[in-house]
């Protein structure tokens, strides 16, 4: 490429007064004039934050970097953009991962940068950076901040996944709230983010499968070195990707899209894979739907063997070769023509990679579950469609019809779950609504409600639970989530009553309310119209504008981009 030609130079190639002020201000950091010779400006998109303790290493990891950047003759740039820290945000993170997007697409696109780094890490910032970085398109590559360690109490591994086990031996009073605090500590004793096969490092392996990223990105824990060195070699990377002018738009094609969903469904990825693929595809303007996603995983079984779907961490993922082994594993089924961030193949970047533990990373002739993937039901209790993950989920619940027990809302649920008189016993199916992206607001991680404390006494694990909310990647059970049309919106799911029969069956992706259309019909006539409960700032704009979730729940008017261009200029 003609360095002449760099959109960094519309602000340090200019003569006169311009170029002055673009480079005087730059100066005053102790920037050399050498370094707005022509060289490639490469941003560094840092999600760093205190409240997001995620991916709190991530000053670190950007020095990696620029090392990189600097090594390969760039001039590395670092930049924050809103960091999304999935367990301090309130209402729910989901709710800003639109907002940071526009962030991240405006900082990009306003700034002097001819490529990209996104420093991703807890749940949100991998999509929200993706989604703001496709709707600009330039070089872009993606370095993911690891999962911390496995955690250890008393002898035992544990990790996120076993949150939820812990949480109902305390409601049990099998541990107490001492015990409870000493847990805590020991579960996240490093840096990085969950150490399971939940949403963030689903998104890691998302990017990997992609193309986003080298070859290696969504296993290396976060405190092991060599997650820097995958930083420093990333940074030499995009300044060769700058010169190749190897956009986001070349890697992702419609193959690279159908790549990511059979890898989600060999790693036994989160639920919330789905959401946040179909809202990147909207920014890139590659057409998927949600109903695409069953035909496209069918043939591919779970092979890692990893929390919530199977037994081991991210760290043992590692260990026993990553997600390099897997794809190995999977080049048959995948389109291994796929171009990548490195300029080579999905071929070429894993067609010599090692499994070194195939208790961790089955084979296809041996998986771990030949039942895997986020299986996407219909059915007149969801017109467009709901999803759920059969393998974290109980066998025998998979085929099943019980009563409904409706909790109109989340309080809803709070007050009356533990009521002694709560007619409920392991047939029922718990329906939680207004959860869902325009009525919470944001579609919180609720689905995987809690179990009625006398059926947990009982020792009940598991139940149908259907809601039109999300579920964190590191939980489990027969959950259905993101039933769309969402009960706010008046569809189905909003007219269910305490007692009406409802029949959930995986294996026929069928999701069916028993209730004659002629009761449906004459419920849902006397539905209320959806009305906004905020009339100011972002809540507003998100609850008026954003889309249902099986459309991704991206705001209707940020779909697309708008390019790297900007026609108008102040100075
Ligand atoms: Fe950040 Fe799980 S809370 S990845």
């Amino acid at each position: 490429m003609d360095t002449t030609e760099l959109r960094s130079r519309g602000w340090f190639g200019r003569d006169g007064k311009d170029g002055f002020i673009y480079r005087a201000w730059m100066k005053k950091q102790g920037i050399p004039m050498h370094l707005f010779d022509g060289r490639p400006v490469i941003g560094i998109c840092n999600t760093w934050s205190e409240l997001t303790p995620c991916n709190s290493h991530f000053r670190e990891l950007a020095q990696s970097v620029k090392n990189g950047i600097y090594e390969a003759g760039g001039f590395p740039v670092e930049f924050p953009v809103m960091s999304l820290g999935e367990t301090l945000l309130k209402p729910t993170a989901m709710l800003y991962r639109n907002l940071a997007s526009m962030d991240v697409e405006e900082s990009i696109r306003a700034n002097p940068l001819d490529g990209v780094v996104l420093l991703c890490g807890c749940d949100k910032t991998t999509p929200s950076l993706v989604m703001g970085a496709c709707s600009v398109d330039i070089p872009t590559i993606v370095v993911s901040g690891g999962p911390m360690l496995t955690g250890k109490y008393h002898g035992a591994e544990i990790s996120t996944s076993d949150l939820w086990r812990f949480s109902e031996e305390q409601r049990t009073g099998l541990i107490d709230q001492q015990e409870f605090f000493n847990i805590e500590a020991g579960m996240c004793r490093s840096s990085g983010h969950c150490g399971v096969m939940g949403t963030a490092s689903t998104m890691a392996c998302m990017v990997e499968a992609l193309g986003l990223s080298l070859p290696g990105n969504a296993a290396i824990p976060a405190p092991d070195a060599r997650r820097k060195v995958l930083a420093h070699l990333s940074g030499i990377r995009i300044v060769e990707m700058v010169k190749e002018n190897l956009r986001l738009s070349d890697i992702l094609t419609r193959e690279a899209f159908e790549n990511a969903i059979m890898t989600n469904t060999a790693v036994g990825g989160s639920t919330n894979f789905v959401i946040h693929l179909l809202a990147i595809a909207g920014r890139i303007g590659v057409p998927l739907s949600l109903q695409e996603f069953n035909q496209i995983g069918e043939k591919i079984p779970l092979l890692a063997n990893l929390q919530p779907s199977g037994k081991y961490f991210m760290e043992d993922f590692y260990y026993a070769g990553g997600l390099p082994a897997l794809l190995k594993e999977l080049l048959t089924h995948l389109h291994s023509s796929c171009i990548t961030v490195n300029g080579k193949t999905i071929m070429e970047n894993y067609a010599n990679a090692v499994c070194y533990n195939e208790e961790v990373i089955s084979t296809l002739a041996q998986p771990v579950n030949p039942i895997a993937g986020v299986v996407v039901l219909k059915g007149n209790l969801c017109e467009d469609g709901a999803v759920i993950k059969p393998s974290a989920a109980s066998m025998h619940l998979l085929q099943h019809t019980g009563k409904a027990i409706v909790f109109e809302d989340m309080d809803d649920y709070k007050r009356r779950i533990d009521v002694p008189d709560l007619e409920v016993d392991e047939n029922s199916i718990l329906v939680l609504k207004h959860v869902g992206p325009k009525g919470y607001p944001g579609m919180p991680e609720v689905g995987n409600m809690g179990l009625p404390t006398k059926l947990l006494e009982k020792g009940v694990t598991d139940m149908v639970r259907i809601s039109d909310g999300r579920m964190s990647g590191t939980g489990f059970g027969t959950v259905v989530l993101h039933v769309s049309p969402e009960a706010a919106l008046g569809g189905t799911f909003a007219i269910v009553q305490d007692g009406d029969l409802i029949t959930l069956d995986v294996f026929n992706q069928l999701l069916q309310l028993n209730v004659s259309d002629e009761d449906i019909a004459l419920r849902k006539s006397k539905l209320a119209p959806f009305v906004s409960s905020c009339d100011r700032g972002y809540v507003s704009l998100y609850q008026n504008t954003v889309e249902q979730a099986h459309l991704g729940a991206d705001l209707s008017f940020l779909k697309g981009g708008s390019g790297s261009l900007v026609t108008k200029d102040s100075h």
